[in-house]
């Protein structure tokens, strides 16, 4: 495997395979691996030649600064994964290297797709997400990128940047890839207790219930069990639960259109868990 943590030696080795008619696929993560990037791994590797990964914790889309300060950082089992899964390249820079002395931040037009949601709660989020995507688009110039589903409205907003700054990298969105009992896969599960991690299936079952509620087209009973099945868990608080259309992301009360998701985020003894569902 490649390591690389420069921009010029990483741009340059993917201009060698591309010259040399190879396809590349780009995972992009913040490290902490888990089998939810590794589903993207390997989704890269059966559809590429190559299989480039960037490990970069992006200070610029945390709002807590202690939240950026306490993220999991497993530098070196990641590095074991990514040999154990076949990964070319570990793109693995430092802060300069992705924002130097004379970077000014950007800030794009996301025609409002950054604003609701995980948005409204992480003022700044997918800015900071946009401007370290936009950087990491132009070291690593894939044909392919991978993206997680548990982060739908990331996906929204990368598929939107892609198109604003004429990407042309294919934005692939891979399912959600769950524990045994259903919680979604993510970094920072790490943060919960073994008991707690074991206890968070309910946010999945409850969504499970809300879909079926939904199909039979009993939408608030949905709603109103969801809330209540949340509730009932002991220090879980819940943040949010929207019912979005899956293109703008904007709120709809009209439960009987198509092309619905559930999305939710539950505070859980102090851990934000995301989650989602489509309905259709
Ligand atoms: O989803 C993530 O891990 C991050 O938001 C990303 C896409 C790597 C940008 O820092």
């Amino acid at each position: 495997m490649h390591y690389q943590k420069n921009e010029n030696d990483t741009l340059a080795q993917i201009n060698v395979w591309k010259r040399n008619g190879f396809t590349v696929g780009f995972v992009p993560t913040m490290g902490a691996l888990h089998e939810g990037h590794l589903s993207l791994i390997r989704k890269s590797k059966e559809e590429n030649d190559k299989t480039v990964c960037s490990i970069f914790v992006n200070p610029t889309q945390f709002t807590e600064k202690s939240d950026f300060a306490t993220y999991p950082k497993t530098l070196s089992s990641d590095i074991n994964l990514l040999l154990k899964e076949g990964v070319d390249m570990l793109f693995n820079p430092a802060a300069k290297t992705i924002y130097p002395p004379d970077y000014k931040t950007k800030q794009y037009d996301l025609a409002g797709l950054d604003k609701n949601l995980e948005g409204h709660l992480r003022p700044g989020h997918f800015q900071g997400v946009c401007n370290v995507l936009d950087r990491l688009f132009k070291i690593v110039p894939a044909d392919r990128a991978y993206f997680g589903q548990k982060d739908f409205q990331q996906t929204v907003v990368v598929f939107h940047l892609c198109k604003l700054l004429g990407i042309q990298t294919d934005v692939v969105v891979c399912p959600i890839i769950r524990e045994e009992n259903g919680l979604a896969m993510s970094s920072r599960n790490n943060r919960l207790t073994d008991e707690l991690r074991k206890n968070a299936g309910f946010i999945f079952s409850s969504l499970i219930q809300l879909k079926q509620y939904f199909k039979q087209g009993n939408f608030k009973q949905g709603i109103d069990s969801f809330i209540k099945n949340i509730s009932e868990h002991d220090g879980a608080n819940l943040e949010y639960l929207k019912i979005v259309n899956m293109q703008s992301l904007q709120e709809t009360d009209n439960y009987e259109q198509k092309s619905k998701i559930a999305l939710t985020v539950v505070n859980y003894h102090g851990v934000r868990l995301l989650d989602n569902i489509r309905l259709d």
